[in-house]
């Protein structure tokens, strides 16, 4: 059994499930219950990302840049990284009390955003199966592109390929462990061409070592950067917290974080050609 199956076989059934929230019309309930849980990874992962774009811009001299986020639901890293608002400014926009959701939302949604200038020198493509997030994130303005596939079973179509081409950095928060090698494999190939980074946060106690292995085969080197290990949320329940600890204990994996603080953490591994990693 590969390292990512081995990992879900240990904590399934422990790991809290939020699949019910992923699919939705409006991004409301995704929010509700990633807040009760202090849902904070895209959060703490923005000032990385942003590190890495202005590494990425300073070695390819390039201003203008082209994101794909694997795992992009309803376009939440597009929102955080085109404009200056914090998560803790989307879930209060979101969670603002009573209100039903109708065609007015859709308008205010659009005129929040707006408002709050998103930046056009950052565009983003995402790849994900909840059909719904996408089609809320590119009609909103956030996606440019919205690819709608679990590439797990199935491979890219040309067109889809055509869309993901020529894009600078792949990034994912939040995903791996859906995803796995498949996914990022597809996806790198459709953008080769033009070498992109890929920066990606995956939640302990979820492997990277198959996605970087696959990466290698693009001639990526992937680094492990331990100083940009952040929180992701707070362990849901003592049988949650009991089985992801467990599971790290046996790979191996370093616990203190998790151990003292209640938090699950995820690793960054950031994959560029050699010598361009900074
Ligand atoms: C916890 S959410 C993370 C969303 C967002 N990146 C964030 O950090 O807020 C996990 C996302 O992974 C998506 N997902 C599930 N299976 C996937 C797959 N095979 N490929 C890509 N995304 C997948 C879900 O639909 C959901 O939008």
């Amino acid at each position: 059994m590969g390292p990512a199956r081995a990992v879900h076989s240990s904590i399934q059934g422990a790991k809290y499930d939020f699949t019910v929230a992923y699919n939705r019309r409006w991004p409301h309930a995704y929010f509700r219950a990633h807040l009760a849980l202090d849902y904070i990874i895209p959060d703490r992962a923005k000032p990385v990302f942003e590190k890495i774009f202005a590494d990425y811009r300073r070695v390819r001299n390039k201003t203008k840049i082209k994101i794909i986020d694997i795992g992009c639901s309803y376009g939440i890293n597009a929102a955080l990284l085109r404009t200056d608002l914090n998560l803790d400014d989307l879930y209060a926009a979101y969670l603002r009390p009573g209100g039903s959701l109708s065609r007015r939302d859709e308008i205010e949604h659009r005129a929040f955003f707006h408002n709050h200038g998103l930046r056009d020198d950052i565009q983003f493509a995402g790849v994900d199966p909840s059909f719904r997030a996408v089609r809320y994130a590119r009609d909103l303005g956030l996606l440019d592109v919205g690819i709608t596939a679990d590439l797990e079973a199935r491979d890219l179509t040309d067109k889809e390929r055509c869309a993901l081409a020529d894009a600078d950095i792949v990034i994912s928060t939040g995903c791996v462990g859906y995803a796995t090698e498949r996914t990022f494999a597809h996806v790198y190939k459709a953008s080769a061409a033009s070498r992109p980074w890929v920066a990606a946060f995956a939640m302990h106690p979820f492997s990277y070592e198959n996605i970087a292995a696959a990466l290698r085969g693009f001639g990526l080197e992937t680094r492990l950067v331990n100083r940009f290990r952040q929180r992701q949320r707070r362990f849901s329940a003592p049988t949650e917290r009991q089985a992801i600890l467990t599971t790290m204990s046996k790979l191996g994996m370093e616990d203190r974080l998790e151990r003292t603080t209640g938090y699950i953490y995820a690793s960054c591994y950031i994959s560029a050609p050699p010598g361009e990693m900074l």
